[in-house]
């Protein structure tokens, strides 16, 4: 099969094209970047926001993978404009494209901030049925559900497929330095000061990226037609065991610094990721203290090679 990967050179897309590519599908990875790892494969450089390139980009029966996105939530506080284009508004260029040339099927990522974040119970656990956010505390959550819209509002005028992925929230190799698990890593490595606010109990659900990236994959799957799934970690981590467990991955103590909680805090809700377990046999292979192994392993590597 054909698959085009927009946002292919980004840390989450390069995975998946790895996987892609592993699997024997022709993959194009259309990008503004120029992909570092993935040697050989076809590329466009592209904006996802050109329909015209697009157009030429993508054939018929085509699947298209849309991650091109505005990512970094930072960057969509300071610029919401530029960040929603590339975001909300590159998904309804993606489903047009899709439309003019008769591709198979848009798969969008999108993340579990749909479900919003601050308010709500936290014994609740949240499947793919739970509401949108009714108070979304970030424009990026609110773009991130228009893009999701669009597709479903696309598919009831025109027919155009989609599967939606609500990724929980990734880390591996190629992560952006700034992310919580490579600055953990490097304040130990360096014996900096990590500073948590509250008691560290707040909890999330990794999820590591090659884990995600066959997450992808599995949504090629028939029984992925027109559904929505969460792509996540199973395990609840505090932010005191990721710490924790560098320390004994890296054989280093760490120096911790316990501030004050932060309003409104997060605590955490279990997201379930059972319906891709049961529609698409996709569950992910790695515990996490494992994967942050491989992962510590491998920042290791490529602090010594750039020695
Ligand atoms: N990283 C996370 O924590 C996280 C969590 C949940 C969901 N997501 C979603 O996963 C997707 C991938 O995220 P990532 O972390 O790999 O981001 P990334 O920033 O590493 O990669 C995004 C890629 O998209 C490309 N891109 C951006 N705008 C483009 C445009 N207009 N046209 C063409 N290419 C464009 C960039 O060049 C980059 O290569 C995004 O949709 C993001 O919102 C990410």
């Amino acid at each position: 099969m054909r698959v085009v990967v927009t946002g292919g050179s980004g840390f989450i897309g390069s995975h998946v094209v790895d996987s892609l590519v592993a699997r024997g599908h022709e993959t194009c990875i259309y990008d503004l970047d120029t992909p570092q790892h993935s040697p050989g494969c076809e590329h466009v450089r592209g904006d996802a926001r050109d329909l015209d390139r697009l157009v030429k980009a993508v054939r018929s029966g085509d699947v298209i993978y849309h991650l091109a996105a505005e990512a970094n939530v930072n960057r969509f506080f300071e610029s919401p404009l530029f960040s929603n284009e590339n975001t909300s508004h590159s998904t309804l260029c993606v489903l047009e494209a899709a439309r003019r040339v008769d591709a198979a099927r848009v798969v969008l990522a999108s993340t579990e901030w749909v479900y919003g974040s601050t308010d709500g119970n936290e014994e609740v656990v949240i499947a793919e049925d739970c509401p949108y956010a009714r108070d979304p505390d970030h424009i990026y959550t609110c773009s991130k559900i228009a893009a999701e819209l669009f597709c479903i509002g696309h598919r009831n005028l025109y027919g155009t497929e989609y599967t939606i992925m609500r990724y929980g929230i990734p880390f591996g190799e190629r992560a952006r330095p700034e992310t919580v698990t490579p600055t953990f890593i490097r304040k130990i490595l360096k014996d900096e000061t990590i500073r948590i606010h509250g008691d560290g109990s707040q909890y999330r659900q990794f999820i590591y990226v090659k884990d995600l990236a066959e997450g992808n994959v599995a949504c090629l799957q028939e029984s992925a037609r027109n559904q929505i799934f969460n792509l996540n970690g199973t395990e609840k981590v505090t932010v005191l065991q990721v710490v924790q467990a560098l320390e004994r991955i890296l054989g280093r103590t760490a120096r911790i610094e316990f501030v004050e909680d932060r309003k409104g805090n997060f605590k955490g809700r279990f997201i379930s990721s059972e319906k891709a377990k049961h529609l698409l046999g996709w569950e992910p292979r790695h515990r996490y203290e494992e994967a942050l192994s491989l992962y510590a392993s491998r920042y290791l590597d490529s602090l010594r090679q750039r020695r």
